[in-house]
């Protein structure tokens, strides 16, 4: 089944074409990164416009890159939920005109289910159940465990701010502009992770996450210091400290729930040193972790058809009255 799927819930528009739900023929994805760069974080309605400008030639750019034309086109997912309403109406306008033209099915999809399937993209093989998925972007900080496709139990999430947010709103303290996760990445591979002591919240006995007294703790830090303080060592200590808490909670997670398989999944999971990690813990305890490649960590249409896809084989399928909504838990 050659499945169109169309992504538009924050700040970047993504169009793909994917067989079967694994097999990716095109992902395009256009970032406004740069537009939204000048006011340091997303401003949702110049995103929204920039959907519009953007969505119909991606669309075509798409079939084209796929080799694909409209009429060989099966069925439509959309992400509808969680994001920017006035981002998401403009994906959801797009697809579901085409899946009335064209008529064939639309499956509306929760963005961050279609992170968890993000893993499982051009592997050649099913997605694996049951598993733990951690899932950490700029607006999440979850941990699911996905025992079946649409069958998810959330085992913890971020009280205050998501480990995407800590990693953005330190590097702006540090002047180090939007977004600040690949910039923290860079310069911490030039620092001592041990030079500034940071706070890990622990929240001792549940699975839950906060990062809010990290960006407190990096503020003052900065405030503290005279203008010549360490960007490289900061880093590499804010780095440290958001990931020693993610990988800890990740591995009691799958300790709790007995699965052998954890992924990680999120513009974050993109961190190398976060990867690094992952795969040295999953290695020592004889665990399996998947990592799905950059390309498909930060947000993209491939994830959300592969997502459509399993809802569509289970008989699922939504109607012209499928609305836009900025929240939706998972499971
Ligand atoms: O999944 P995503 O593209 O969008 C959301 O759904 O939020 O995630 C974006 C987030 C941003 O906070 C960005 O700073 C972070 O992912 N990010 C990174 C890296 N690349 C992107 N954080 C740390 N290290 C990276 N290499
Ligand atoms: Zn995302």
């Amino acid at each position: 089944m050659l499945l169109l799927g169309i992504e538009t819930s924050c700040d970047e528009t993504s169009v793909a074409v994917v067989r079967d739900g694994q097999s990716v023929l095109s992902n395009v994805v256009a970032s406004q990164v740069d537009l939204h760069a000048q006011w340091g974080g997303v401003v949702p309605e110049a995103a929204a416009r920039q959907h519009v400008e953007r969505i119909n030639p991606l669309i075509q750019q798409a079939l084209d890159e796929g080799g694909i034309g409209f009429d060989q086109v099966e069925g439509i997912a959309v992400t509808n939920r969680p994001g920017l309403v006035g981002a998401l109406v403009v994906g959801l306008a797009a697809a579901k005109a085409l899946a009335f033209a064209l008529n064939v099915p639309l499956v509306g999809v929760n963005h961050l289910e279609g992170h968890l399937y993000s893993p499982f993209l051009d592997m050649n093989a099913p997605p694996v159940f049951p598993h733990v998925c951690l899932i950490v972007s700029g607006g999440h900080t979850e941990l699911v465990l996905a025992k079946g496709h649409g069958d998810y139990e959330l085992l913890g999430q971020t009280l205050d701010d998501a480990a995407g947010e800590a990693f953005d709103k330190s590097a702006r303290l540090m002047g180090l502009g939007y977004p600040g996760g690949p910039a923290v990445d860079k310069q911490a591979k030039a620092g001592n992770s041990q030079a500034v002591r940071l706070p890990r919240a622990w929240l001792d006995g549940s699975l839950n996450f906060s990062f809010s007294g990290l960006k407190t703790a990096v503020r003052r830090y900065v405030e503290s210091q005279s203008e010549d303080y360490s960007i490289p060592d900061l880093c590499a200590s804010l780095q440290a400290a958001i990931i020693d808490v993610l990988a800890t909670k990740t591995l009691q997670a799958v300790e709790q729930a007995g699965v052998n398989l954890f992924t990680v999944v999120g513009g974050v999971a993109a961190n190398s040193a976060l990867q690094a990690r992952m795969k040295a813990e999953a290695a020592g305890k004889r665990i399996q972790t998947l990592i799905p490649p950059p390309k498909y960590c930060t947000d993209n249409a491939a994830m959300i058809a592969c997502a459509g896809y399993y809802r569509l084989l289970k008989g699922e399928q939504d109607h012209w009255d499928l609305d836009a909504y900025a929240n939706a838990p998972l499971g």
